[in-house]
């Protein structure tokens, strides 16, 4: 589908929030356990407390795109015919971004859950929207943003255009009861009524406002990183444990059978798919959840399946609340590496806190009793110094303008892993491949 059309028909679809409410409140029968799934993660520490809207800083300027690593003409190449980008338009995203007013009581913009400090994630492991309302995922970075084929952990939506109305009207994020409230809201300001007219030549509408968003998302592009500048030839620029680690992810490891686009790549470390790879599945009942699923929601009512993601347990179905293939049950969308030591906790539930945990998981090749479990997934037999290795690896994907930050992050997750590793089980790791059920 040409992309304008797509725009205007998931516009349609979102302004149809009638049905979506009516789904909401069969919605309410399945979140039974939500508290019980939040307080297990690892960073849940009581109620949870709205975070300040964050002040556009020297982090949440466009960034440039003389980075050493950046895909030049692919980051042309994704800004879509009828969206250009102009200063003015990509200014005006700006502020939209981090704009509270966005939201049903000015409370939460876009950057409270997107904060460029944490390379654009909110460092928890659920989001925390309106009224302290607590989701059901993990904030994904907005950097790089712009090269994925699918939007959301579950790839619910395709362009940042499509991806941006969501968050306005989710209840737990920004509230709003459908779009065109907020942009009645913005369309009030005097300050906005201009800068709509000067970019778009019209008053404020969904249309323009998805657009202007988009457009500012489309600038921030994460690269020029120690790793970026070894591959451009400066041998010094990765330490030799960082080396290693690189090394092992396209070998023992095989990381790069998922976080890779071609077989070594060393631009976007994502397949782009989705994988079940075991996270959070054990705690739940998969396949009730499924029956629910397909009893209470449409899958092309998109603002319900965004509700039973943000604010269900059927959240824990993934990919498959999308396309309804078994195959896709609790499968997630490979997400790049790039800056992946900024935005801790990980993967889509949040619950893993160090790159330690991440690896550990990995390395048991956890999740084998679950039918669904991509075969990619086994024990790694890691060593200790390799999983050291492939941290300082992951590590060196951090941008230059996080570099401070970096390290703080680094030397805090290294001394948690001393004393914490919650996933740790090197018999397992060093054991056979277990049976897997089938589904
Ligand atoms: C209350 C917190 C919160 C707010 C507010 C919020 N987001 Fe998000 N954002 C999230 C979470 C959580 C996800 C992942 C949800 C999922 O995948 O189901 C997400 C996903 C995304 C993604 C997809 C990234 C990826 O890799 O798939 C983009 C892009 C994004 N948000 C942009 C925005 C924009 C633009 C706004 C404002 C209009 C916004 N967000 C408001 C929490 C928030
Ligand atoms: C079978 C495919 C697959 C393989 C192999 C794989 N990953 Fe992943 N990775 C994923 C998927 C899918 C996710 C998101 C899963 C989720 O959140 O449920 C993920 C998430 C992550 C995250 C969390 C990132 C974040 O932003 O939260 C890290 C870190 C990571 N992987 C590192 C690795 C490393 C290191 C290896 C090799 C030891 C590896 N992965 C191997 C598919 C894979």
């Amino acid at each position: 589908m040409p992309l304008s059309r797509r725009i205007q028909s998931n516009i349609g679809s979102l302004t149809a929030m009638a049905m979506g409410a009516v789904t909401l409140a069969a919605l309410a029968v399945v979140q039974g356990t939500h508290a019980q799934t939040t307080a297990s993660n690892a960073q849940a520490t009581g109620p949870e407390k709205l975070s300040p809207v964050p002040v556009p800083g020297p982090l949440a300027r466009p960034r440039s795109l003389k980075q050493v690593g950046l895909p030049a003409s692919q980051t042309l190449a994704e800004v879509p015919a009828n969206n250009a980008q102009t200063p003015e338009k990509i200014a005006l995203g700006e502020a939209l971004f981090f704009d509270p007013r966005l939201s049903v009581n000015g409370t939460v913009a876009c950057a409270s859950c997107h904060n460029p400090d944490r390379a654009f994630t909110d460092g928890r492991a659920s989001s925390v929207g309106v009224y302290s309302r607590v989701g059901q995922r993990n904030a994904p970075t907005v950097l790089n943003a712009l090269y994925s084929e699918a939007q959301f952990w579950d790839g619910r939506a395709t362009t940042l255009e499509d991806q941006a109305g969501f968050p306005i009207f989710n209840p737990s994020e920004m509230g709003q009861p459908n779009l065109n409230a907020a942009v009645t809201k913005i369309a009030a300001i005097p300050e906005y009524q201009q800068r709509f007219q000067a970019v778009f030549g019209q008053a404020p509408s969904s249309l323009n406002l998805l657009r202007a968003i988009a457009a500012y998302e489309r600038t921030l592009v994460g690269f020029d990183s120690p790793f970026d500048r070894f591959i451009a030839g400066d041998g010094n620029a990765m330490d030799a444990s960082a080396k290693r680690g690189w090394e092992l992810f396209n070998t023992k490891a095989h990381c790069n059978r998922c976080h890779a686009a071609v077989n070594k790549d060393v631009t976007y470390f994502t397949d782009f798919g989705f994988h079940n790879i075991g996270i959070g599945i054990l705690r739940h009942n998969v396949t009730p959840l499924a029956q629910q699923a397909q009893r209470l929601i449409s899958k092309d009512n998109l603002p319900a399946v965004d509700q039973a993601a943000i604010q269900s347990d059927l959240s824990v179905l993934g990919r498959f609340l999308v396309t309804r293939k078994e195959a896709d049950t609790a499968s997630f969308k490979t997400p790049g590496l790039r800056n992946v030591l900024i935005t801790a906790p990980y993967f889509h539930d949040g619950s893993q806190e160090t790159l330690w945990d991440a690896i550990d998981h990995y390395n048991k090749g956890d999740g084998l009793k679950n039918p669904w479990l991509d075969e990619d997934i086994e024990p790694l037999a890691l060593t200790e110094n390799e999983i050291d290795d492939l941290a300082a690896f992951m590590a060196s994907l951090t941008s230059a303008e996080y570099k401070e930050i970096g390290e703080k992050e680094l030397a805090r997750q290294r001394a948690l892993s001393r004393v914490s590793r919650p996933q740790r089980d090197t018999a397992r790791a060093f054991g056979p491949k277990p049976q897997q059920p089938k589904p």
